[in-house]
């Protein structure tokens, strides 16, 4: 787990340093209308991400950013490692030193040819509209876990997510990070076209969605329902085990040797209803207007139980 880690945390180590030298502006770019890190992400990765080769049984994870991505990430690797473990003869033990930065379209155009040399499961986390994936990954249908959260923590999160890491844009004020939120002129595009692509999808035998509340709400639970749609199979004790690494408490712990410097700024709160210390009136007002314009009717919007989440 250590030597995976590293190339996670030299990579945003690097795009910390790099951020510092740039301005504001150069700090997002702009690839098949949507914006994405500079530091991170370049339209040459984008266009190598299409040679890359999904399995079916590769362990994928979709969630917009600041949706608990890294917490569930983290579920699926343990998940994984576990069921290798039974699994796992002696020639055949798992080389940590090859994994990848978990993030499918974050790294250098080389990055593919790796992973498609990599030994299975793979476990790959991605903030990509379905329209964007690499065409492999529903033509071999890989499973996916669909993980959404409610649009106003999640705005929440990604407001203090901003102003705590140097590589994507700051905000003097909430007021003019809501403007941009609710517009999508945001890293990885617009909430609202995220969760509405997607549920385009929501049918699909391979996807499972699952939302950040109700993983908040009954963990134990959770983990069991990701680990039987991926088909791993655990003990009572693994399951418990996976639980407790997965808390909040003990991620944001070892955020330190997990993330390096983004470790303190990712791991904030993890709680629900944030979002009452920052949504004025009016603001609630467009977020539930938006909410209903676009979401509402889909069946990912009704998951998200936005009247208990989402209403003061
Ligand atoms: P907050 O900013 O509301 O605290 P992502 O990983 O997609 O960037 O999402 C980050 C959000 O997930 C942050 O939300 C973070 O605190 C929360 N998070 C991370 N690990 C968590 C955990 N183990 N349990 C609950 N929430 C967690």
């Amino acid at each position: 787990m250590e030597k995976s880690r590293k190339k996670f945390v030299d990579l945003i180590d690097k795009a910390i340093v790099a951020a510092n030298t740039m301005d504001r502006e150069e700090l997002l770019f702009s690839y098949k209308g949507i914006l994405y890190p500079t530091t991170i992400c370049s339209p040459e990765v984008f266009r190598a991400m299409e040679s890359f080769e999904a399995r079916t049984d590769d362990v994928i994870l979709a969630g917009y950013p600041k949706s608990g991505t890294n917490w569930v990430g983290q579920i699926l690797t343990d998940l994984v490692t576990i069921s290798e473990k039974k699994n796992q003869d002696e020639e055949n033990s798992v080389n940590e030193e090859e994994l990848e930065f978990p993030y499918l379209e974050i790294g250098d155009v080389e990055k593919y040819e790796r992973m498609n040399k990599l030994t299975s499961r793979r476990v790959i986390l991605t903030h990509l509209l379905p329209d964007n994936l690499p065409r492999s990954v529903f033509k071999n249908k890989a499973k996916i876990l669909l993980l959404i959260r409610n649009p106003k923590d999640v705005a929440t999160s990604f407001y203090h997510f901003s102003n705590g890491l140097s590589s994507i844009p700051s905000y003097e004020t909430w007021n003019d990070f809501i403007t941009d939120f609710m517009i999508g002129r945001m890293p990885w595009g617009s909430y609202f076209d995220f969760v509405s692509e997607w549920n385009k999808h929501v049918d699909d035998e391979n996807i499972m969605p699952i939302t950040y509340e109700e993983l908040k709400e009954n963990q134990v639970l959770g983990v069991k329902n990701i680990a039987a749609f991926f088909g791993i199979s655990l003990t009572e004790e693994e399951l418990q085990s996976v639980t407790e690494r997965s808390s909040f408490q003990s991620m944001k712990e070892n955020s330190l040797k997990t993330h390096g410097a983004l470790g303190s700024i990712l791991f904030r709160k993890g709680g629900v209803s944030d979002w009452k210390s920052l949504f004025n009136e009016d603001q609630n007002q467009e977020m539930d207007k938006a909410f209903e314009e676009h979401i509402a009717g889909t069946k990912l919007g009704a998951k998200l139980k936005y009247e208990v989440y989402c209403k003061t």
